[in-house]
């Protein structure tokens, strides 16, 4: 079982980066292989709602750093998707992605495949209401199974590293996968 970590934040090894390391921890103990990908290393364009991916071979006609990052959403079984709140929604960058998984409706690339939430955010659960829904729905849309989710609150640069409770429970989702 393959597991792909997409990290959302613009700041490596922080909140975002911990908390999935550690759910990533707990996948590697169970003998599953992991691969990690920081979103903002890859030039990800927006989605011009061309329509081309709905035909025939339902690839996408930008041909920027998504042809990088397609064939490992592909390959893995458990898609963990890690981003801090922004104005209560994903990052810029971890919206284009989404929007950018388009040809996957039409080409079901993504049915059956497992989802995970990995959210930090200063208000914490109360602000990642919409963010959880957004996920939920578009999960759903595309076939894939809303496993679990942690939602933590933290602000400053590392913050969760001092927060075992939910440490511990992304770990134990690491485990559960
Ligand atoms: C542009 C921007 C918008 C943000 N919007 C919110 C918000 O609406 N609600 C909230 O609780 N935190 C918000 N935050 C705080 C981040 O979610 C928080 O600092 C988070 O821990 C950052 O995760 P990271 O360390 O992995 O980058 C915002 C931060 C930035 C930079």
């Amino acid at each position: 079982m393959k597991v792909l970590a997409l990290i959302g934040s613009p700041r490596k090894g922080s909140n975002t980066d911990i908390l999935v390391d550690k759910v990533l921890e707990g996948c590697k103990e169970k003998g599953l292989t992991a691969e990690k990908l920081y979103l903002y290393d890859f030039n990800i364009s927006a989605c011009t709602d061309c329509r081309l991916c709905k035909s025939d071979n339902y690839e996408c006609a930008i041909k920027d750093d998504m042809q990088q990052i397609y064939p490992s959403m592909v390959e893995a079984d458990i898609l963990i998707f890690g981003t801090p709140v922004y104005w209560y929604g994903p990052t810029g960058k971890m919206k284009l992605l989404i929007d950018r998984m388009r040809p996957f409706i039409a080409g079901k690339k993504m049915q059956g495949k497992k989802g995970v939430l990995v959210v930090p955010s200063e208000e914490g659960p109360k602000a990642c209401k919409a963010l959880l829904e957004m996920f939920r729905m578009s999960f759903d849309y595309l076939g894939m199974e809303f496993v679990d989710s942690i939602l933590s609150a933290a602000y400053e640069r590392a913050e969760v590293s001092s927060n075992k409770k939910d440490l511990k429970k992304a770990y134990e989702i690491g485990i559960s996968l």
